[in-house]
């Protein structure tokens, strides 16, 4: 099943016939999982009206650049900074020679100007349009920077002419729009990906625990996903429902999740613990509800098994990842965890007040590989963040294989690996 699950897509209209399947498109990106923002330039809604649009899409039309009220609330640079794809459907031979020449006179135009994200271009022209050097010439511009040309088809034409320029149907676009997320970066690869806090138990009713939410691990979960991976998520007590095309384990404590890691283990080759995993559990959980009487009362605790070391010194060891939660000293406590527990890369994160990290929708990260090369990931939403995470692991995962394979095990001091 086509699944868009979690993407924001900004949806352009231009005007166009085509744009009376405008409404369609949008309403099966909703369905497909995706949360829909609708353009439209002037042309558009000669075609097909703001309202059925917003009716469709849950949500006001964007139509103006220069509105003081959009600007103030969701203006052209926090659409382009919102959207993670931007679908042109239907795009005219205008609105083409806009983009292709980096023109910024309307909202679409600007926002596909400002945006970072994945821009896929639907054409819908007469086809004489279509064939005209000019459109050619635009399209082999908007190729050559990285935009994906979905269709057009051919076919019989609104203008009576029969020939190519009719827009592809929305479920051909919801299918092709779905595969601008599919980057392949782990096709093939079996990844086991740990979230969400664990629960130590005091006694039936009360335990130990932190303030994960899940949601980055999650996100990361889904992004491996995404890339190709088949996904194995070991997941502590979490609110999230489990993430698509992932098979989830629901675990309660650190011993839990060593366990269920340590189950599937065997079969991965890339290994990434998120989870906030409780250092230490009551040496003895009270089988009954501890009674309100002594003023005071000490627990005492004892080390949990830290699954992360554990995995990393496995023989063969998958290519090992681990998270690192810092409230000081980030860069220097993260090398300090790399080296420690032998991993081959560390993702560390500022938490505590005011930072990110903990049970927030945006995250930073300052990644470090074995041979202390570091990477900047910018505060961003977890989604696009674990995206960004996901092809660094990948580009790592498939540089570690290759320099085994040519310079040979014998050279390399750690325990063998699976890759
Ligand atoms: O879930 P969210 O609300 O989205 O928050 C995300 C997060 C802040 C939890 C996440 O980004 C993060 O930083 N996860 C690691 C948290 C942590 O426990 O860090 P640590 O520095 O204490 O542990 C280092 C590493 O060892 C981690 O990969 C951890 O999974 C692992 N570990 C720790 C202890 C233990 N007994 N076993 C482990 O495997």
């Amino acid at each position: 099943m086509v699944t868009l699950q979690n993407k924001r897509i900004v949806l352009g209209v231009t005007g166009g016939i085509a744009a009376y399947k405008s409404a369609d498109l949008a309403r099966r990106l909703r369905e497909a999982g995706a949360e829909v923002r609708v353009i439209m330039t002037r042309g558009a809604t000669e075609f097909i009206t703001p309202l059925t649009m917003q009716a469709v899409s849950g949500h006001p039309v964007h139509q103006h650049l220069l509105d003081t009220a959009a600007e103030a609330g969701m203006g052209h640079i926090e659409l382009a900074r919102w959207a993670d794809a931007v679908l042109v459907a239907p795009a005219s031979a205008n609105f083409l020679a806009r983009c292709a020449h980096g023109r910024a006179e309307d909202l679409l135009s600007a926002v596909c100007l400002a945006t970072a994200a994945p821009l896929a271009i639907a054409p819908a022209m007469n086809r004489q349009m279509w064939a005209g050097a000019a459109t050619q010439a635009n399209l082999d511009t908007l190729r050559a920077r990285g935009a994906r040309i979905f269709g057009p088809a051919e076919g019989a034409q609104a203008c009576g002419e029969v020939g190519p320029g009719r827009m592809l149907e929305p479920s051909e676009l919801v299918a092709l729009t779905a595969s601008l997320f599919a980057s392949g970066a782990l096709d093939g690869l079996a990844v086991l990906v740990t979230a969400g806090p664990t629960w130590e138990a005091i006694d039936p009713v009360r335990g130990i625990s932190n303030k994960s939410s899940g949601k980055m691990g999650y996100a990361v979960a889904a992004a491996a996903a995404e890339a190709g991976a088949r996904v194995v998520l070991v997941s502590g007590p979490t609110a999230l429902p489990d993430p698509e095309r992932v098979a989830t384990i629901r675990v309660t404590s650190a011993q839990e999740m060593f366990d269920a890691v340590h189950a599937h283990i065997a079969q991965v080759e890339v290994f990434i613990g998120v989870a906030a995993v409780a250092d230490y559990r009551p040496t003895d959980a009270a089988k009954e509800k501890i009674k309100k009487s002594a003023e005071r009362l000490t627990l005492e605790l004892v080390r949990n098994p830290d699954i992360l070391a554990s995995v990393a010194a496995l023989a063969p060891a998958p290519f090992t990842v681990g998270f690192a939660a810092e409230t000081e000293n980030l860069e220097a406590n993260a090398r300090a965890k790399l080296k420690e527990k032998r991993l081959d890369l560390i993702a560390a994160n500022r938490v505590g007040a005011g930072d990110g990290g903990f049970d927030t929708d945006e995250n930073a990260l300052l990644v470090i590989d074995r041979d202390g090369n570091k990477t900047e990931l910018p505060p961003q939403s977890k989604t696009r963040l674990a995206r960004a995470l996901i092809q660094l692991i990948s580009e790592k995962y498939h540089a570690a294989k290759q320099r085994r394979q040519t310079q040979g095990r014998a050279q390399d001091p750690r325990p063998a690996h699976r890759h």
